[in-house]
């Protein structure tokens, strides 16, 4: 599919060079209380497209998200940080407007020169670019493309965004001659091999906090993989659905009779917890204690998978030819129950030791690679996108690829 997309190698091939190019980077990166980014990933992973273009001599504007403003704009969620850490990895200035698509940004945009490169405040300040108003979403794109005219082009680029029909993420390709920058372009080759060309066995270890997100993926992948390991609080709802009391843990009740459903119809692929790191509360200093999954008691809360499921779950990664984990197996940010996520990555990275193929699907299990000090190149691919790599293997459209592939506008 990506070999059929326009792509970057393409858009440089035709000369950039004093020539606008509007990127949509994903740069929606964690900030911890006091605004410093505590897991700069996707700001890294966004560089090689908007190096490869100011080398070329490119004018580039970026659109970016941070968060999910609710009024529009919100000081707290500005691009501002972000703006610096991209300049330091650029090893250049990345200027940043004071609005979306606004006076400051019309100004500083007619102002750059080859090599340039302007970031756009927080698109998600302007309510036009996640309307479900088709015509609302077209308006600000077309001001969005006003940035770059006359002769600009978009680089879709920010993978993990991809499942939005938002409008610098899927209008403004209806608009401008259209490019997936190379991580779009990698991330859809990684996935492409996880759903078409796989390598069995088959493992997928599932976690994270809610089983709703997970369900369609799980029955989308229960057909193709061999084993699915589930974890994180997501897996409460599925001892719940055997019947299982599960104390003060995260439950989705009504998600109770779909996790009992899929429990029964793939009863050989599907994997649960055998033992619980439960505690009193969701604390980091509540005393942790290691249960049966069949015996958490009332009251207490399950924040971590236990030893033994953790050796279980390593034993059977340990035959895998194709791995790939999304969300981690609990609190992997408080030290006392991090060792089921601990434990479980590091399995992933001895299948890659292996020769098998590894791919950690985005967000939080990225966030805990880097945060567990372990090694991103003990991966064959580290994803940025979490919600957009579900959707894919459930075989969805993403509707900022799906806009890539159509004709260029005339
Ligand atoms: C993400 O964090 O998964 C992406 O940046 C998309 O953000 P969203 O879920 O707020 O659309």
């Amino acid at each position: 599919m990506t070999s059929s997309l326009p792509n970057l190698d393409g858009l440089l091939a035709e000369g950039v060079s004093g020539r606008g190019v509007l990127v949509r980077s994903d740069l929606n990166v964690p900030l911890d209380d006091g605004g410093e980014i505590t897991d700069p990933g996707r700001i890294t992973a966004s560089v090689p497209t908007l190096k490869a273009l100011l080398d070329a001599g490119a004018k580039v504007v970026v659109a970016a998200h941070l968060g999910r403003p609710k009024n529009g704009a919100d000081p707290k969620l500005s691009l501002a940080p972000v703006a610096a850490a991209l300049g330091e990895r650029l090893g250049r200035h990345v200027q940043l407007a004071g609005d979306v698509v606004g006076s400051d940004a019309l100004a500083r945009a007619e102002g750059l020169t080859e090599g340039d490169i302007l970031l756009l405040e927080n698109v998600r300040f302007d309510p036009r670019e996640t309307s479900k108003d088709d015509g609302e979403r077209l308006a600000l794109a077309g001001q969005l493309a006003e940035l770059v005219s006359p002769g600009g082009a978009f680089v879709s680029d920010g993978f993990g965004v991809v499942h939005r029909k938002q409008a610098s993420v899927y209008d403004v390709a209806t608009l401008l001659p259209h490019y997936a920058g190379t991580l779009v372009a990698k991330e859809i080759e990684v996935l492409e091999k996880l759903t078409s060309s796989t390598t069995r066995p088959y493992a997928v270890v599932l976690g994270g906090s809610k089983v709703s997100d997970k369900l369609g993926v799980i029955e989308s992948l229960a057909t193709k993989a061999d084993s699915i390991v589930i974890g994180g609080g997501m897996c409460f709802t599925f001892l719940a659905a055997h019947g299982l009391s599960v104390g003060t843990s995260l439950l989705e009740t009504e998600m109770i009779d779909t996790c009992r459903r899929l429990s029964e119809t793939y009863a050989d692929v599907l994997r649960l917890p055998v033992d619980i790191v439960v505690a009193e509360k969701f604390a980091a200093d509540s005393p942790p204690e290691t249960v049966a999954a069949d015996r958490i008691p009332e009251g207490k809360m399950g924040l971590d998978i236990g030893p033994e499921s953790v050796r279980r779950f390593a034993a059977l990664l340990s035959n895998a030819e194709t791995v790939f984990w999304n969300g981690p197996m609990g609190v992997f940010e408080f030290p006392a129950f991090a060792a089921g996520t601990k434990g479980v990555a590091e399995a992933v990275a001895a299948a890659t030791g292996k020769g098998a193929f590894t791919v950690v699907g985005g967000g939080d299990s990225a966030a805990a690679v880097r945060a567990l000090g372990i090694a991103e190149a003990d991966f064959s691919h580290i994803s940025t996108g979490g919600g957009a790599s579900l959707e894919y293997l459930e075989g969805k459209t993403l509707p900022g690829i799906e806009v890539l592939g159509r004709p260029q506008p005339s």
